[in-house]
């Protein structure tokens, strides 16, 4: 959909900005772009909308080279979100959001339909924020107003600089989410920009390690975290890489165990006689339906009843696909041992410290027998 055919930057005092830049980034397909401050991440990302021209090289956007598009036409088909936001401080929330409808000739309703639509689409209800001012917004609420304006007139491709660098880290995080789930309901094409090698791994179905102007990997986010491509890298995304790795290593259900279950409506004492038999000491508790419900205790089955009379509820539990940092997250919260996993509802097995470590060697030794490296030239990897 992004396709950058060996471009060059040059700026006319003679920096090389960007240096014979191969890059592919597939239809609804989100690629970080990521490097340190002044490696050529923004000139890469204003060439694309032709705010900046390359010297060398083409760049095709759905398989048109843009230098034969007129740029403000180009430019409506593209989303750009910067860090400094740039909202109209005299123009309401929702006559910001609105700025590219207006410009293309939208009636005013359906302009300002669209923008409430898309303010609530990025978690602002509009009427709470539509009539407010940007002066009224906390920055990440500012920033997710970005976000809803560059959406405005559903382009096809969005460009991202730095879009939550300006916010805290907890803020950040729950921008870097919603995001996410807006990702997957929208499926725009993203290129994404950022310093913070987290947020690229987060966030990037596929990473660019920018060094100066050039990609040193451009791979998934498992991979550039577990088989660096260069020492550049390596020493780029850190010696903490393997807990990196927890965050983009999703909870797969051959990961789990199997404890013993007991039923909600189940006699206690038969419960306990089967427990005694497995030897085990405590069960998972689900209802009729297979869900969850919470725990029991074997020693607690002794007195009788049925198992909904001795059984606990437990909040310790995680969806399956989550990342094995979100179900360490909740086994060191709730000081536990284990965590369910669900599909849905559906309680699906457990966790354990053991099997949490077996997932993560499951990853590495995926990345080292060697997963596809995707559409780059390695070219400028091999020069360098
Ligand atoms: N207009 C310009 N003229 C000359 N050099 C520039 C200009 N804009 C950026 N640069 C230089 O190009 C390099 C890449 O800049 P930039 O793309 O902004 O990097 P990043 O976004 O990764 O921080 C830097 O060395 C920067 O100083
Ligand atoms: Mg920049």
């Amino acid at each position: 959909m992004i396709r950058f055919e060996q471009v060059t930057k040059r700026y006319p005092d003679g920096t090389t900005a960007v240096d014979d830049l191969s890059l592919e980034v597939d239809e609804g397909e989100l690629v970080t772009l990521v490097g340190p401050s002044g490696c050529g991440k923004t000139t890469t990302m204003m060439m694309v909308n032709r705010l900046i021209e390359p010297t060398a090289g083409r760049i095709f956007l759905g398989g048109k080279d843009i230098a034969t598009v007129d740029p403000v036409r180009l430019r409506r088909r593209i989303g750009y979100v910067i860090q400094q936001v740039g909202l109209f401080p005299h123009r309401t929330v929702l006559d910001n959001t609105a700025t590219v409808p207006y410009l293309i000739g939208w009636k005013k309703t359906r302009a300002r339909a669209r923008a409430a639509e898309l303010l609530d689409l990025v978690g602002l209800d509009p009427t709470t924020y539509g009539p407010r001012y940007p002066d009224q917004l906390s920055g990440g609420q500012r920033q997710r107003v970005g976000v809803a304006r560059a959406l405005a007139a559903d382009p096809p491709v969005l460009l991202m600089d730095e879009p939550f660098g300006a916010v805290d880290p907890v803020v950040r995080e729950q921008l870097q989410d919603e995001f996410l789930r807006m990702q997957e309901a929208v499926r725009k094409t993203v290129l994404l920009v950022t310093h913070d090698i987290e947020e690229a791994v987060r966030l990037g179905d596929r990473i660019a390690v920018y060094g100066q102007g050039r990609i040193e990997q451009f791979d998934t986010p498992g991979a550039v975290l577990g088989t660096p491509a260069t020492p550049y890298v390596a020493e780029f995304v850190g010696a903490d890489r393997g807990l990196k790795r927890l965050s983009v290593t999703e909870i797969q259900p051959s990961d789990l165990e199997q404890p013993p279950t007991a039923r909600l409506d189940e006699p206690a004492g038969r419960a306990a006689a089967r427990l005694h038999r497995e030897g085990a000491r405590w069960a998972v508790v689900l209802d009729a339906e297979g869900s969850l419900h919470g725990w029991v205790g074997a020693d607690a089955l002794g007195a009788g009843g049925v198992v909904r009379d001795h059984a606990h509820r437990m909040n310790s539990w995680v969806p399956v696909g989550a990342p094995l940092k979100q179900a360490f997250g909740v086994m060191l919260q709730h000081d536990a041992g284990w965590v369910a996993v669900l599909d849905g509802a559906r309680f699906l097995g457990v966790l354990t410290p053991a099997k949490l470590h077996e997932a993560l060697r499951r990853s590495v030794d995926a990345d080292a027998r060697g997963i596809s490296r995707g559409q780059v030239s390695f070219d400028s990897v091999a020069d360098a």
